[in-house]
This record gives C-alpha cells, structure tokens and sequence, in this order.
C-alpha cells in the first residue's frame, strides 16, 4: 500500500453491470433519461451517501485520468471550477490546459498531493481508479448504479492484485430506480 496523508475518495456512476460508458465512451445511457440521484425517497444505514453538491464541497483536489479529462473537454462548461485538478496521462503535454496540472505516473501525482497538503481527493475514471484501489489510495467508494444493463462498455472495476475488503456505511434510493451505495475500504 503506498502511504498518503489525505483521503482518496470515489464517487461515480456504473451500469448495473458495471460499466461508467459505452464502449465509445458515451453517457447518453446515464444522462438521458436522467438517473438523478438528487431524488432520494429512501435511505439506510449509519452513513448514507452524500449527493454530489455534497460530495464536491468535501473535497479540495481531484485526479482524474486521461480519458475522463478528454470527455469533459467536450461538455458545455468545466465542472471541476474552484478545485485544483490532476490530470494523470503519459501522453499529455505538461502546460496543455492552465485549468489543469498534468502528473505522468501515480508516485507524481502522490508527490503533488503531499506537497500540496490535499486532504480529499476525488478520483475518476475508470483506469485511474482501478490503479489507486491496487496501491492502497481509495479510502471510500460512493457507486450509483443506474438500472440499465448495457452488456459491453468501459468497465468501472478490473484485476486487483489482492481483494479489497469493504465496510457498507449506507445507501440511498431514487425515484428513478437509480441506488447510491456508500463503502469504505478497510486497509
Ligand atoms: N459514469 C461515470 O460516472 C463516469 C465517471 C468518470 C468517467 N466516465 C467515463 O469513463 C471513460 C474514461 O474512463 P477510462 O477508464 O477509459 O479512462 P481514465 O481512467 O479516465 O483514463 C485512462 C488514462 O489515464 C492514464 N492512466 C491511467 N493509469 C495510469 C498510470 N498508472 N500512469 C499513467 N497514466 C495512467 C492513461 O493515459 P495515457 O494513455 O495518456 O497514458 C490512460 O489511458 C470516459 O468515457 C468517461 O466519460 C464515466
């Protein structure tokens, strides 16, 4: 497990077999019809998970991978104002994008986040996110499933070297049949 001193946090959404996109990368299935998780009707168990307004004022830093950084570039505005952002890729050029700072390698990005003095990070992407659960840097795991099956796509979770055990701390429900589940990983 590589050591850090702030908390790296997931917060993402999956079909309900457990793919974040199509395989072209499209969200259309997430987005339209909307799977608002912002609609709870019901929730269980000690710590629900936060909506995502909630989830983003906790955190102070995010890291995200290539791929997920090249697909925001194409919505209408950049959700990630007012946070410094990582964007972890070997093929981009550091000085691309002001808005952004880019690391080549995981230990990097754990360098800047020390020098930083971050203490929650929000990870996304799926490559990225499998990548920090194999060296120990997720701490907690907020997953919506959407209730639609799209049998192929970009997968959320891959090989991990060892299972990673999992404390339940809560989960909501929507309207929409989307649910939103809340673990922490026991490290
Ligand atoms: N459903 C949701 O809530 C949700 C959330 C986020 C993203 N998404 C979707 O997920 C898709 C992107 O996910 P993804 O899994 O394909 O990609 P990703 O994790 O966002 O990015 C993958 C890229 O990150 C870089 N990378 C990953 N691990 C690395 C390492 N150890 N060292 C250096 N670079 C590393 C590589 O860039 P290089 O090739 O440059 O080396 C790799 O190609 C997009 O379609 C996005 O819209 C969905």
């Amino acid at each position: 497990m590589t050591s850090h001193s702030w908390q790296g946090r997931v917060f993402i959404a999956q079909s309900l077999d457990g793919f974040i996109a199509r395989p072209d990368g499209d969200l259309g299935w997430l987005t339209d019809p909307p799977h608002d998780e912002g609609h709870v009707t019901g929730h269980d168990g000690p710590e629900p998970p936060p909506g995502y307004e909630a989830f983003m004022a906790g955190i102070d830093h995010l890291v995200v991978g290539r791929g997920t950084y090249e697909k925001v570039l194409t919505f209408a505005g950049w959700p990630y104002a007012g946070h410094h952002v990582i964007v972890l890729g070997s093929t981009l050029a550091p000085g691309v994008d002001e808005r952004i700072s880019v690391a080549h390698s995981v230990p990097e990005v754990v360098q800047t986040l020390e020098g930083r003095g971050a203490r929650a990070v929000y990870v996304d992407g799926g490559q990225v996110i499998q990548e920090f659960l194999r060296q120990g840097l997720v701490d907690e795991l907020v997953i919506s499933t959407a209730p639609v099956l799209l049998g192929a796509g970009i997968p959320l979770f891959g090989a991990l070297g060892t299972d990673v055990q999992l404390t339940h701390l809560g989960t909501s429900y929507a309207g929409s049949g989307m649910t939103s589940s809340r673990y922490r990983v026991k490290h």
